[in-house]
């Protein structure tokens, strides 16, 4: 009985879990750091999943870490999940991971930083090599005309040197710009903190510097801080350029503290259209290069508006999101009560079922075994009385025939009834209830007294006519019977 509950609670898990909005892939994010421009991919992401409720997402972040992204990556792999996204931290260290993912089945789509070699399914990702040129075009509109002979002497503030971003950047930048400039390289390695650290520490030995070309916006922020809290601030302005257009970038050139940013889409809403591509077994485009332009004072407001816009509409769409979800919880919620009940009241029905027809199979046994045969008893005994009383008729009737009959006797009465003695006997005693001899003397003895006392009879004449061998035994008799003498009229 036990496990039969247990099975209906299961059914209704079951039940529930069916009619419920089932994910049918698992997709691991494995993000390499969770900055505002990694922010801005993951919401991407996350509004664009809106319309794939078929695909769920696990996102792991490495926090600049290659070997804790790998691990992440390991533990996606063991996990079965159906696709990998990655965005690796430095591209040899993390292509061991990505490759064990490619070749355990698993579609591997590569955004923004590159793995080496080519085992992984997709690629989405800005043109580093363009962003650098597009730095390198930014620098030299900055060289004074060759009369001058004045040159310049610009600061690369480069991101992790092991990332695809910083190598193409800087090979864009090196091929592009003039070679009259000077060029000195620090490694921010993509951090605020740590671009201001390695920019003041080089400002404070060197004080010829006139641009600042940072890989992203954050260090190009980190940057003119450090510019701002060192000597030169008081002696010149150092024109500074960032790299992705995300809002801290924007909000910092309207603030004027830098110059300008190349545009770095994260385009996280394509990566997902992508992986829907690659699960439903759809064609799709294996390497996707996204555009870049500079954005400088002019465009940066307008963007930056746009950008809160943007922000505003998937926060609403966050909170409805949220909602939905919610409410749908509730509605599974109610589902499962209402199974509860339904499972419930179901019991108590086959409870109540269970109970009436094991007291109904009780009855039938007590009627069977019990009042049946009662009856039976009853009806036998009934038939048997009323047999009884037509025998104790025939005997008396037999009797009173031959009250003066001095033949009248057991064996006679036997003879009539068709009796051996030992029977009559007792079914004399059963009808009457008195053995044949004593009924026919009480008889003769009741007769005679009647006639003792209607008639003139003596004892003598009556103890003859009812065949009693002597008028002293009929009296001895009559005595026994009345308690008294006999006496005449
Ligand atoms: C964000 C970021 C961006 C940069 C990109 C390069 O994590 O550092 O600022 O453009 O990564 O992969």
């Amino acid at each position: 009985m036990k496990n039969f509950y247990i099975g209906i609670l299961f059914l209704s898990f079951i039940f529930v879990g069916c009619t419920a909005r089932q994910p049918q892939y698992r997709i691991g994010v494995s993000q390499c750091l969770d900055d505002a421009w990694r922010q801005k991919m993951n919401y991407e992401m996350e509004r664009e999943l809106l319309l794939h409720p078929e695909m769920t997402l696990s996102r792991r972040i490495a926090y600049g870490s290659n070997e804790l992204q790998c691990a992440q990556i390991d533990s996606f792999i063991s996990e079965r999940v159906d696709l990998l996204i990655v965005s690796p931290n430095e591209a040899e260290q993390v292509k061991p991971a990505v490759t064990r993912a490619y070749r355990a089945g698993i579609p591997v789509i590569v955004a923004d930083r590159r793995v080496t070699g080519d085992e992984w399914t997709a690629f989405i990702g800005g043109d580093n090599y363009k962003v650098g040129s597009l730095m390198a075009q930014w620098v030299n509109s900055h060289l004074p005309s060759p009369a001058t002979r004045r040159t310049l002497a610009i600061l690369e503030v480069a991101g992790l040197p092991g990332s695809t971003p910083a190598t193409l950047r800087h090979q864009g930048m090196m091929d592009g710009i003039n070679p009259r400039i000077e060029v000195h390289s620090v490694m921010g390695s993509w951090y605020r903190e740590e671009a201001y650290a390695v920019v003041s520490e080089f400002l404070a030995k060197h004080h010829n510097i006139d641009l600042i070309v940072a890989h992203n916006d954050l260090m190009a922020i980190g940057a003119s801080e450090a510019v701002k809290d060192s000597e030169l601030s008081t002696k010149k302005n150092i024109p500074i350029m960032g790299v992705d257009g995300i809002k801290p970038g924007l909000q910092a050139i309207v603030d004027g503290k830098i110059e300008c940013t190349a545009t770095y889409s994260s385009r996280g809403d394509m990566v997902i259209e992508a992986a829907a591509h690659i699960l439903h077994k759809e064609p799709f485009v294996r390497d996707t290069v996204l555009e870049t332009a500079l954005v400088d004072v002019t465009a940066a407001y307008p963007m930056l508006k746009q950008d809160e816009a943007i922000t505003r509409d998937l926060e609403t769409l966050h909170i409805v999101q949220t909602q939905t979800e919610n409410k749908w919880k509730q509605q599974q919620l109610d589902r499962f009560i209402l199974i509860l009940f339904v499972v419930f009241f179901f019991t108590l029905f086959l409870i109540t079922l269970g109970y009436i027809l094991f007291k109904q199979r009780k009855i039938q046994t007590e009627i069977k075994h019990e009042i049946l045969p009662q009856l039976e008893n009853m009806q036998e005994a009934i038939q048997l009385s009323r047999k009884d009383e037509a025998f104790a008729e025939r005997l008396k009737q037999i009797v009173e025939e031959h009250l003066t009959d001095p033949n009248l006797s057991v064996e006679y009465l036997g003879t009539m009834l068709q009796l051996s003695r030992t029977q009559l006997f007792r079914r004399a005693k059963t009808a009457i209830g008195k053995g044949p001899l004593d009924y026919i003397r009480e008889r003769r003895l009741i007769r005679a007294d009647e006639l003792l006392r209607t008639t003139d009879m003596t004892i003598q004449q009556v103890s003859l006519e009812f065949c009693f061998s002597s008028p002293g035994y009929f009296t001895k008799c009559y005595k026994e019977y009345f308690g008294h003498l006999p006496s005449v009229r």
